[in-house]
């Protein structure tokens, strides 16, 4: 059994976006993230905080917004406007959950689709679904790259999802059926209203994991072989911990890892992929900015 090193992929891919951010800045300007968090939502501030670490690491610039867990709707909605048409601003991340009553589907449809990175606006996930070019979400872009870096080609495989979310379970379940490079799988969808779920995932050549339950998979629902991809994130209570608590995912990873030829680790798996493929899609969406700025000075001359 072989544990995907999530941490060292990740670090690749930040790399590869750092050569390509300096080799833009020399051309047009530094790529821009605007990133926003409501709230102080402890796991919320810490997301948020990473992904600020890997913007500076990679020569992105960031541009902190912060509003307390009361702010009015309109305030937040306004300060999205702002962004949306603010030139130094490649890119929006509204960090989700939203607090209390503010409506998620209304905010992430005030940010354009060319500023989206984090992928969630419908016309993203249209893209995706008919297989236009667009933003794809960070977690499922992740894995798809864990998986090739891996020297696992999902073409031909039998890719079962657990979990159906719009951010993880729908969009990876996409990524992994569409035609090309990263996909050519025949994928099975589980969630929770699948009965007998271990029939399905005993099938899985490669089983992806999302749905935000510790010990939802154990090792009599792995096929021996599989590739085991965990996308959740849960805090345990371990009083040995300084913090008080541990991450564990949604796989039993004591149980399962014997069973399975490849694994990803909570944490270092998937998790710090899903920054770096937002630093890789916030570097697309400057170098569609770079591209449309060039063809209007081209039609003015
Ligand atoms: N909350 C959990 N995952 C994500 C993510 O990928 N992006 C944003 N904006 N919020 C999240």
């Amino acid at each position: 059994m072989t544990i995907i090193d999530g941490k060292k992929i990740a670090a690749d891919v930040r790399a590869e976006v750092a050569a390509g951010a300096a080799a833009l800045r020399s051309s047009f300007r530094a790529p821009g993230l605007a990133v926003v968090l409501c709230g102080e939502d402890p796991a919320s501030v810490s997301y948020v905080t990473a992904k600020e670490r890997a913007c500076a690491e990679c020569g992105i610039v960031s541009f902190p917004v912060r509003f307390p867990a009361d702010v009015p709707r309109e305030t937040l909605l306004g300060e999205i406007a702002r962004l949306d048409a603010a030139p130094e601003v490649d890119g929006i991340l509204v960090q989700l959950p939203l607090p209390r009553d503010l409506d998620e589907r209304e905010v992430l449809l005030a940010i354009s689709p060319d500023k989206d990175v984090d992928g969630f606006h419908p016309v993203s996930a249209g893209r995706l679904a008919t297989g236009f070019d667009g933003f794809v979400p960070c977690t499922p872009a992740g894995i798809v790259e864990l998986l090739l870096r891996s020297g696992v080609d999902p073409a031909g495989k039998h890719a079962v999802v657990v979990g159906r979310s719009n951010i993880v379970g729908k969009p990876v379940a996409a990524l992994l059926a569409r035609k090309g490079r990263g996909g050519d799988a025949t994928v099975t969808l589980c969630h929770s209203a699948t009965p007998d779920l271990g029939r399905f995932t005993r099938e899985a050549d490669i089983l992806v994991v999302a749905v935000g339950r510790p010990g939802t998979i154990g090792s009599g629902m792995v096929k021996p072989g599989a590739v085991v991809i965990d996308v959740g994130v849960n805090r345990v209570p371990d009083p040995s911990k300084k913090a008080g608590f541990r991450l564990v995912g949604d796989v039993d990873f004591d149980a399962v890892s014997p069973v399975a030829s490849r694994i990803t680790p909570v944490p270092g798996g998937v998790g710090p992929m899903t920054i770096a493929m937002l630093m890789a899609n916030t570097l697309k969406a400057a170098r569609l900015h770079a591209a449309a700025a060039k063809a209007t000075a081209g039609g003015d001359s």
